[in-house]
């Protein structure tokens, strides 16, 4: 069987009748305006996405630069809940956060009803979105309240909210849950997994926040126990040396004086006895003796009067540092140079105390540890502070030991500062040696309790 084949040669196609011709232009006029129609909405479409994403950045950036600044954490939860509503277009947003094991504390929020934030609470019940997503560990999204089977009487605050659609994530930093992100609207809305990624990036700001926030108060804690420990020590200290100093003074030195006392008794008897009887050695053994103990009651009555801090108590504390030096030079045989300020103002007993603590604290370390042949002690007042520098030529502390304070000597003289609202700095002298600054204010804004200043 033959087959024929038409082909189609150029001028040889047989015309459509016009009308057909007329519906084909006008189905791809058509064609063309909705595929156009549709490329438009759709590229329409990918640059809102692109935008939202770009806002949605934008938002957590700004976000991450309070938190870098160091901005107070209700500062931040209020800024995030802001950003997070108006970044995604919600109604309300608020972080819930975990106060105890099953309740959660509407910490900062947006959108709702004055008098909330601060004081609205609610249960862990598996019922609300933030019970959930704490229960399961996982973020959650709920199109509809209304048809979604999980939480058939959705929390108080939503319902009288006429919350729809809700997003909600975790925030949690490396020791525990701080409590739950959530976004809210009143119209349907399917929020996708671009939403709770940004919000989870929101939350992980927050969470990084918290943790260093909860860093911060237990450095602060840790802190203040530090200074309430060495605060007792200094106490301790004082309060003991005006006990040995009693105890030096009132018993031995009465011991003393009692032994004194016979003594003096035998010299008399020896020498009313008969020359024959007595001999010369003997008077001679008495009368040193007695001088002997003579030095014993000085050295008692200094050594009680230093502990008493007696030379800062009869002379002020400009003289006791002028004694304190001349003393230390004849100890050590290190030259001591003492310069004081012309016109020193009349200084509370706690201040001139804590002042002359700290000149004892630094000579005796200029003796233990520098190996300096020389030392300055320098006293100013100017302006509303006091300034007292303590300068030797020896081998200068090294970075480590002023920094840390480690030793109990340092660390008493920052506390007895810190005690009267001022503070010592321990470095290297620029021409070597060591140099220690304190500066106190003439009018102190915390002044040591009575035990320490006496
Ligand atoms: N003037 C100084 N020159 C060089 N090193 C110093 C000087 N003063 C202190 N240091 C260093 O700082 C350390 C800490 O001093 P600190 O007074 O706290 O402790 P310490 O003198 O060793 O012991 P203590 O608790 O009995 O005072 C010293 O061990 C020493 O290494
Ligand atoms: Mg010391």
């Amino acid at each position: 069987m033959s087959r024929t084949v038409l082909l189609d040669r150029p001028g040889t196609r047989p015309e459509p009748p016009r009308r057909a011709r007329d519906d084909a232009r006008r189905s791809a006029v058509r064609l063309r305006r909705t595929s156009g129609r549709a490329l438009r909405s759709r590229r329409e479409r990918a640059e809102e996405e692109l935008a939202g994403r770009a806002r949605q950045q934008a938002a957590v950036a700004a976000l991450g630069l309070s938190a870098l600044r160091g901005a107070e954490l209700q500062d931040l939860l209020e800024e995030a809940v802001i950003l997070v509503a108006r970044t995604l277009g919600a109604d309300h947003c608020k972080v819930m956060q975990l106060v105890e094991p099953d309740t959660l504390l509407l910490r900062a929020g947006f959108g709702w009803r004055a008098g909330q934030v601060g004081r609205y609470t609610t249960g862990l019940s598996a019922e609300s979105p933030c019970g959930y997503s704490l229960r399961s560990g996982a973020p959650i999204v709920v199109e509809d309240f209304a048809t979604d089977a999980r939480f058939p009487s959705p929390p108080q605050l939503l319902h009288e909210h006429g919350i729809v659609s809700a997003a909600s994530v975790l925030i949690r930093d490396r020791h525990g849950t701080f409590g739950v992100l959530g976004a809210y609207t009143r119209s349907r809305r399917a929020f996708g997994q671009d939403d709770l990624d940004f919000l989870q990036s929101v939350a992980n700001v927050l969470a990084t926040t918290v943790e260093r926030h909860r860093v911060e108060d237990q450095l602060r804690d840790h802190r203040e126990q530090l200074q309430a420990l060495s605060r007792r020590l200094l106490e301790a200290q004082e309060a003991e040396r005006r006990a040995v100093a009693r105890d030096l003074h009132d018993e031995l030195g009465q011991l003393l004086t009692a032994l004194k006392m016979d003594l003096r008794w035998l010299e008399r008897r020896l020498g009313a006895l008969d020359p024959a009887e007595r001999s010369g050695a003997m008077i001679d053994r008495a009368v040193a003796a007695s001088s002997l103990v003579d030095q014993t009651v000085r050295t008692v009555q200094r050594m009680a009067a230093d502990l008493r801090s007696g030379p800062l108590e009869r002379l002020g504390l400009g003289s006791a540092l002028g004694c304190e030096g001349r003393r230390f030079q004849e100890r050590t045989g290190i030259s001591c140079e003492v310069r004081l300020a012309e016109q020193l103002p009349e200084l509370p007993m706690a201040v001139a105390t804590a002042l002359y603590r700290i000149a004892q604290e630094a000579l005796t370390n200029v003796a233990r540890h520098a190996g300096a042949q020389r030392v300055v002690i320098l006293l100013r007042a100017g302006g509303s502070e006091l300034a007292l520098r303590i300068q030797d030529d020896g081998r200068g502390i090294d970075d480590a030991a002023a920094g840390a304070g480690l030793g109990l000597g340092l660390l008493g003289m920052h506390e007895r500062a810190s005690m009267l609202g001022g503070h010592v700095k321990i470095a290297r002298g620029p021409a070597g040696g060591t140099v220690v600054t304190t500066r106190v204010p003439l009018a102190p804004t915390a002044v040591a309790s009575p035990e320490v200043a006496t």
